[in-house]
Parts: structure tokens; C-alpha cells; sequence
């Protein structure tokens, strides 16, 4: 990774993590659920499709370093903040961009244990947005599975809290209102990359 692209690793998550507090600070205490219905993510700044199929192609060359292709994708694409990785060569690796650092964890824990709960979702595509409360204090995520006989895969990419956005009613306890008008977009957002 270039010193410039590391500069913007962390720049971008040290802000994260301040707007995560605030957050909490705002609300009840941070409680790790998972919402009912798959949900897709919105405003990504970068092709999905295409990063998936590099990562499945990395992975099928049987380069086993995944904390490398992590950090990789996760410097290159701050939006997303974890991935899992696996392959019939390697376990699952489950990769945290925590406050601008990696964090590589080969092996379930009970703080990363929704992470990969949602990993073992029994379809491919988009899974079900959760919130975690360990690592990532309050942030929810949305998840996309990938996984064959080969390769498996996740991605987790917070979500971008907005009151004004019906598809994540959910997350607030239901259909919202939303007025525009004496809406205070800095409590909403939470998260601006
Ligand atoms: C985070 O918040 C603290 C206290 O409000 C502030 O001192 C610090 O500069 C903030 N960090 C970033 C990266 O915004
Ligand atoms: C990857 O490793 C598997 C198992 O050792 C092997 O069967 C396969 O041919 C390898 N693939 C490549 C592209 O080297
Ligand atoms: C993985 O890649 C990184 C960066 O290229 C390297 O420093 C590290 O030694 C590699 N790890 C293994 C186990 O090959
Ligand atoms: C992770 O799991 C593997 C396989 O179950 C085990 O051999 C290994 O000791 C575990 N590593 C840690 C750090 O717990």
C-alpha cells in the first residue's frame, strides 16, 4: 500500500470512529442485531461486481495471504470495513479495518461472532444488515456472501444511517417520519466517507 492511500486509511476511519460515539452517546446502549430481510447496499463509490471477481480470481490462484488481499481491498475501498476470505487451501480469515488498523482474526470469537454468523448465511448475494458491538461499537453493516465449493467470501460495508431512507425503516423500529424539514442531518448520518 502506498503512504498515501495508508493516510487516507486512517484519516477516513479515525473520523468514522468519532461518529460512531457520538452515536452511541445519542441513543440506548449498543445492542448486536440482525434485521429479517436481505438488504443491498446504496451509495457505493466503487463496482462491487468487479472488486468480487478479483478477489474470487486471487483467491482461486491459491494465494493464500489473505490479510494481504485484505488489506489491499480495504485500503483501496474504505467504504468497506470487513472481509472474510476462504478457500480449500485456507480456512476462513475474517479481516477488520479497526480505527485505520487491520485486524486478522483465523478464527470465530465471541466479539467477531456475528460477523460470522452472517457468514454462514445459507444464500449468496446480499444477507441481512446487523449491528455489531464489539469491534465496530454501534456501526451496522451491510453484508455480501459469496460462497461456492471453492472459494467463500464477505464483504461488510457500514451503512449509511438516514431517518429519510425507507429501506432501512428497520433499523429505526419501523416506517419513520421523515420532514424534511427539521431534519438534523448531522444526527442521522453517521457515517460520511
Ligand atoms: C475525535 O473526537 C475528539 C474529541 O471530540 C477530537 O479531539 C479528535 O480530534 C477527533 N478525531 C477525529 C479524527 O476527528
Ligand atoms: C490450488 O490448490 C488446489 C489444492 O491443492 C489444487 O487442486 C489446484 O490445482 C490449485 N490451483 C492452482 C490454480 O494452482
Ligand atoms: C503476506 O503479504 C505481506 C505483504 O505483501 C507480506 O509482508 C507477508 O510476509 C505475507 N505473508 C505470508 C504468510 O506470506
Ligand atoms: C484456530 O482454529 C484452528 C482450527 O480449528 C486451531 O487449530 C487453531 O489453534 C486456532 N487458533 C487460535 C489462535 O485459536
Amino acid at each position: 500500500m502506498t503512504a498515501a492511500a495508508f493516510l487516507l486509511f486512517l484519516i477516513v476511519t479515525a473520523s468514522a470512529a468519532n461518529n460512531s460515539i457520538s452515536l452511541i452517546s445519542n441513543g440506548a446502549p449498543c445492542e448486536t442485531k440482525t434485521l429479517s430481510e436481505p438488504r443491498a447496499a446504496t451509495g457505493l463509490n466503487f463496482d462491487i461486481s468487479f472488486e468480487i471477481n478479483n478477489l474470487v480470481l486471487e483467491v482461486s490462484r491459491n494465494n493464500t495471504n489473505f490479510s494481504d488481499i485484505s488489506q489491499q481491498l480495504l485500503s483501496t475501498h474504505p467504504q468497506i470495513v470487513g472481509v472474510i476470505l476462504s478457500s480449500t487451501i485456507r480456512l476462513p480469515t475474517l479481516s477488520l479495518n479497526v480505527r485505520g488498523r487491520l485486524k486478522v482474526f483465523p478464527n470465530r470469537t465471541a466479539e467477531t461472532d456475528v460477523f460470522w454468523k452472517t457468514f454462514d448465511a445459507p444464500h449468496n448475494g446480499w444477507a441481512p444488515p446487523f449491528r455489531d458491538c464489539n469491534f465496530l461499537q454501534g456501526i451496522w453493516f451491510y453484508a455480501y456472501i459469496l460462497k461456492s465449493a471453492d472459494i467463500g467470501l464477505g464483504l461488510f460495508i457500514p451503512v449509511k444511517l438516514n431517518q429519510c431512507d425507507f429501506g432501512l425503516s428497520d433499523i429505526f423500529g419501523g416506517p419513520h417520519q421523515c420532514d424534511d424539514e427539521t431534519t438534523d442531518v448531522s444526527n442521522l448520518i453517521f457515517l460520511c466517507f
